[in-house]
């Protein structure tokens, strides 16, 4: 197969965790004889610093003229720390999602077999759990209308949903949900927001559609506890782009380290894949983030391309990783492995050359 990947690294660690990923895709594209041709472009507060612009105009070009975007990290703490800064780099990439469309953010949580002693949560309680978050991603408060009064004194921020923003994400879920454990937990909170009403109301009526999906609705609030508590029991969790943010992040501690969760964003005509941790400024250059949830993601792009053995040899090489301890000091505070060897390692199982690697 003849892909075409746009690959925006961002900022802080993004250019050396994707760097392990191009490695991982590289490796594959050797192993079973395909061809991925890479393009770089700037995002973020890398671009703001060299355009003024967080999403360049040629950035968004190149990513609605390709078959997949590869998306490292945004974020600088120097905007963090200045409330008034007008432009900042999540804008880049929450433009890009909009321009592209990517509605459907997909977030799989399955820890590791020899990872369930990293999580804080005991091993019973994430023994065996296997869920994915579909978070609706080019909407709600992230999108609606934003209002801050010239005084400072005063600030709104709109969440809204439409129908047809709501049908399309759970048809997404459903879908998925078809060829799991046939069940779909809507989180939202429909005690109190309008939004959340209109979300349970349509999502009732397309469960009709899918009579062998069993739907439940939940609360956010006992589900940001339930995941913690008793996190076996979900199967596909579907919810809003803010819920979904929060429920993710929080998820990550059920996998051991935030540096092991990948994501895939999909609209109608683009994809992109990105690890769900942030630029982990303190670490740039220093070699010790973990790639490992950016060369997951680059596993769940081959899958997007139905390239279902490939995504399995990616993520086989993870585990093989995860074995042979060769992980960075998130999993392993002792480690003695870098950012470059986890990367070169897996690559290297790729290629079935992993026995070299111990010579
Ligand atoms: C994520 C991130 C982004 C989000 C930020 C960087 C804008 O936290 O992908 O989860 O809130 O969506
Ligand atoms: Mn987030």
């Amino acid at each position: 197969m003849n892909l075409k990947i746009a690959v925006l690294s961002g900022d802080g660690i993004g250019p050396e965790v994707i760097l392990q990923a191009k490695k991982a895709l590289y490796a594959i594209s050797v192993a079973y004889d395909h061809e991925f041709i890479f393009e770089d472009a700037l995002i973020g507060a890398t671009a703001i610093d060299k355009t003024r612009n967080p999403l360049p105009e040629q950035t968004l070009n190149l990513c609605l003229n390709t078959d997949a975007v590869l998306f490292g990290a945004i974020g600088n703490p120097k905007y963090d720390n200045n409330p008034d800064a007008k432009v900042r780099p999540e804008q880049g990439l929450l433009k890009l999602r909009k321009e592209l469309g990517l509605y459907a953010n997909i977030r799989p949580i399955k820890p590791f077999k020899n990872l369930l002693d990293a999580s804080p949560i005991k091993r019973e309680v994430i023994e065996n759990v296997d869920f994915v978050i579909y978070r609706e991603l080019t909407g709600g408060s992230y999108y609606g209308e934003k209002i801050v009064n010239e005084e400072g004194t005063f600030a709104s921020d709109i969440c809204e949903y439409s129908e047809n923003e709501i049908n399309r994400i759970t048809h997404q879920a459903f879908k998925a949900a078809q060829s799991r454990r046939k069940k779909v937990t809507l989180v939202d909170k429909a005690n109190v927001l309008e939004t959340s009403r209109l979300w349970r109301k349509i999502v009732k009526k397309i469960a009709l559609q899918y009579p062998d999906v069993m739907l439940e609705c939940q609360y956010i609030d006992n589900v940001a506890m339930q995941i913690i508590t008793d996190p076996k029991q979900f199967d596909i969790i579907l919810t809003e782009n803010l819920f979904g943010d929060i429920l993710s992040d929080e998820a990550c501690a059920i996998m051991g380290s935030i540096g092991l969760m990948a994501s895939a964003s999909i609209g109608n005509n683009n994809a992109l894949f990105e690890p769900i941790h942030g630029s982990y400024p303190r670490a740039k250059g220093k070699n010790i983030a973990n790639p490992i949830a950016s060369i997951l993601s680059a596993a769940m792009l081959l899958e997007h391309f139905g390239l279902e053995k490939e995504a399995k040899k990616v993520y086989e090489a993870v585990e093989k990783a995860i074995e042979y301890k060769v992980v960075t000091i998130d999993l392993n505070p002792g480690s003695r492995f870098g950012t470059n060897d986890v990367g070169d390692f897996i690559s290297n199982v790729i290629l079935s050359k992993d026995d070299l690697y111990f010579k």
